[in-house]
């Protein structure tokens, strides 16, 4: 019956839309508005169906889809129509990402152009550009507090410069990522410009309250996001007289999604950007769209409505770019962005996988593999069609986000241990000799974060300054290693740059008054080429990073059980120190890849034989595709070296396991 009402009312919408509009050739928007309508009506319906303008929106919002639609250029289209067909191509295990700041990578958006073959000789071909837009000069919070959507920071470049890097890229078959800040704008958007002026239809834009009520009844259950730099979650403008929800900075309004024209917006300037070239739009904080007073303001249902109708309209209008969840939330709550009750995803079709990064950082600290074998146990399965970003470091601080259960579990206290890794990363432990800093420390809580580069954090900074040889090559195993599982782990392994030259912690920040309050500057480099130069000088620390990783990165292209289709099985083992699992392809069945990671100072050895329940394993000489060498053998044990990890390959071994 539903169904019915939504059918004859996309009729009366196409009826009603300009006649611009219906002179156009719209017959693949017509498909695919008729595939998805009935999806679109009722999530919009869900979301604003009690408002008396609900029907004046909802054409508003078809209109957006379909001026976007004809602006969307035939070689956008084609490639539309081919990811159509080929619908898992993202899953494939040729793609490789690396995460960037147009300035700190190479000056501006024209020097990333000049550099993509520095890219493509490590073999990235996926490149996340860090946000570009036009943001206030001092308080921008590196970009993501932008002042206008659809133009480019004149310190970066200019519009033509992405249409150039975008065509470039293409033409390299390489995919472009470029943030959407869906949550807040600076408080110097024209928006919040417009509302501090008085005009209420902009008021409507954001929170604004007249007086602390309803504030200090948000305040009651919302945590802090920035507890030292910037307290609490309002902030009171002297213009307006009224406070201002701020979750992020005092500078970051957050927009208010029970508004439609906000979500209408949105979805326009994601299509915007989809239509200058994006392949993959990352949506910055999604867990943070919907607030509602009791609450702790992320994850709520409607933010997840809001992200599927983004996704059912992008489906649309440019069925071709995918979505990236920045959801840094408690790992059973991350997997829910891909979407609930559904098979394929439904919501974003790649996700952060911000649990496996902080496990992965605890496997350091503690030098074994308790809890990341706990957690990756605990992880909520997710949807097909639906993929992880895994990474080691990024632009932002390390939470240390575990299930306190699964602390538990394992056998540790989950306030001493958080104590235990902030010391431990910030070189307080004893014989520690990790460079990071304490990162929004809330002295109400105890609770902090880390910043600190992965070079500096694995203590590569120490060991170089300190000239100790030994210690200089135990980080660069760990660093490998770490990569070694984003790069086999099922998903787009999405590489931090700067840490493929083992780029230490820049200290500059704090004589930059713009930064000094924020230290997660002192992990977003600036590349010196001329050190990068040393990736071709033998035994520099550079070169060894560089290599290992350019290395890796073309094996895992070449195995085809690495692409992500769910096919990951974590292996029990004896030994706490390893982590073991095994991929293969559903299609290919016999390439089977055992993954074996010891995150130990010491060898230790894995007993083949017990990872199978009929204990008669008859190993013959598995080969370390990753190294290219046959790993020790003893008895019926695996000798794993320090920080050490092998991708494991063996006729047999697959039919053991
Ligand atoms: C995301 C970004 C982070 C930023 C925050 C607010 O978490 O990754 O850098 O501070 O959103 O925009």
């Amino acid at each position: 019956m539903y169904e019915q009402v939504s059918h004859s009312l996309l009729n009366e919408i196409l009826d009603e839309l300009k006649p611009e509009i219906r002179r156009q050739n719209l017959r693949h928007f017509y498909t695919r508005l008729g595939a998805n309508f009935y999806a679109v009506h009722s999530l919009f319906h869900h979301l604003y169906g009690h408002r008396d303008d609900f029907r004046a929106r909802m054409i508003d919002l078809v209109e957006v889809m379909a001026s976007r639609y004809i602006e969307r250029d035939e070689a956008l289209e084609r490639s539309d129509m081919a990811r159509e067909m080929d619908h898992n191509w993202f899953l494939d295990q040729e793609w490789v990402g690396m995460a960037l700041y147009a300035d700190g990578f190479a000056g501006n958006l024209k020097g990333v152009n000049a550099h993509l073959s520095y890219l493509q000789e490590l073999g990235v071909n996926l490149v996340h550009i860090m946000p570009m837009l036009l943001c206030p000069d001092g308080a921008s919070d590196g970009g993501y507090a932008v002042s206008d959507f659809r133009h480019i920071n004149p310190r970066l470049g200019t519009l033509d410069d992405v249409d150039a890097l975008a065509s470039s890229m293409r033409k390299r078959d390489m995919l472009l990522v470029l943030d959407v800040v869906v949550n807040h704008t600076s408080d110097e958007h024209e928006w919040a410009r417009r509302a501090r002026d008085g005009e209420s239809a902009y008021e409507d834009y954001y929170y604004v309250f007249p007086d602390r009520e309803i504030p200090d009844m948000f305040e009651e259950t919302m945590p802090e996001i920035f507890p030292d730099s910037s307290p609490g979650n309002f902030t009171f403008d002297e213009r307006m007289g009224k406070w201002v929800m701020t979750v992020f900075n005092s500078y970051q309004w957050d927009l208010n999604y029970s508004n439609p024209a906000v979500f209408i917006e949105m979805v326009d300037i994601i299509l915007y950007w989809a239509n200058r070239g994006a392949d993959i739009v990352r949506l910055d904080a999604v867990a943070f769209l919907w607030k509602k007073v009791g609450t702790i303001c992320q994850n709520e249902r409607e933010a997840h409505l809001i992200l599927q109708l983004m996704k059912d309209c992008c489906q649309v209008t440019a069925p071709g770019v995918l979505f990236i969840a920045e959801a840094i939330v408690a790992p059973f709550e991350i997997t829910k962005y891909f979407g609930e009750d559904a098979i394929v995803a439904k919501e974003c079709e790649i996700a952060y996988n911000a649990t496996l990064m902080a496990l992965l950082w605890d496997a350091v600290a503690t030098r074994n593999a308790r809890l990341l074998n706990r957690g990756i146990r605990s992880q909520p399965g997710k949807l097909d069609r639906a993929t992880w970003l895994n990474y080691v470091r990024c632009h932002d601080d390390i939470g240390l986000g575990f299930d306190d259960v699964d602390i538990e579990h394992v056998g540790y206290d989950p306030r001493a241990h958080r104590t235990f890794l902030l010391d431990y990363f910030t070189g307080a432990y004893d014989g520690s000799t990790a460079r990071g800093r304490p990162f929004g420390r809330n002295h109400k809580t105890g609770d902090a974060r880390i910043s600190g580069s992965l070079a500096s954090l694995v203590g590569l900074e120490a060991a170089i300054e300190s000239g100790d040889e030994a210690a200089i090559d135990r980080c660069i195993r760990l660093i490998l290693l770490l990569h070694g599982i984003i790069l086999s782990y099922g998903g787009i392994p999405l590489i931090y740059y700067g840490d493929e030259l083992g780029t230490t912690n820049d200290y500059s920040f704090a004589n930059d008054a713009d930064r000094a309050g924020d230290n997660r500057w002192m992990h977003r480099p600036r590349i010196d080429w001329e050190r990068a130069e040393r990736r071709y000088r033998h035994g520099t620390v550079e070169s060894r990073i560089f290599d290992g990783l350019k290395r890796l990165i073309g094996v895992r292209k070449s195995i085809k059980a690495f692409a992500d289709f769910n096919n990951r099985e974590l292996l029990e083992t004896e030994n706490d120190h390893l982590l073991v699992f095994k991929r293969s392809h559903p299609e290919h069945p016999a390439d089977v890849v055992l993954v074996v990671a010891n995150f130990d100072a010491r060898p230790q050895h894995l007993d083949l034989g017990r990872l199978t329940a009929s204990a008669h394993p008859e190993i013959a000489r598995p080969t370390d595709l990753a190294s290219g060498e046959l790993p020790a053998i003893q008895g019926n044990s695996l000798v794993v070296p320090p920080y050490r990890f092998y991708w494991l390959t063996e006729q047999r071994l697959a039919g053991i396991i």
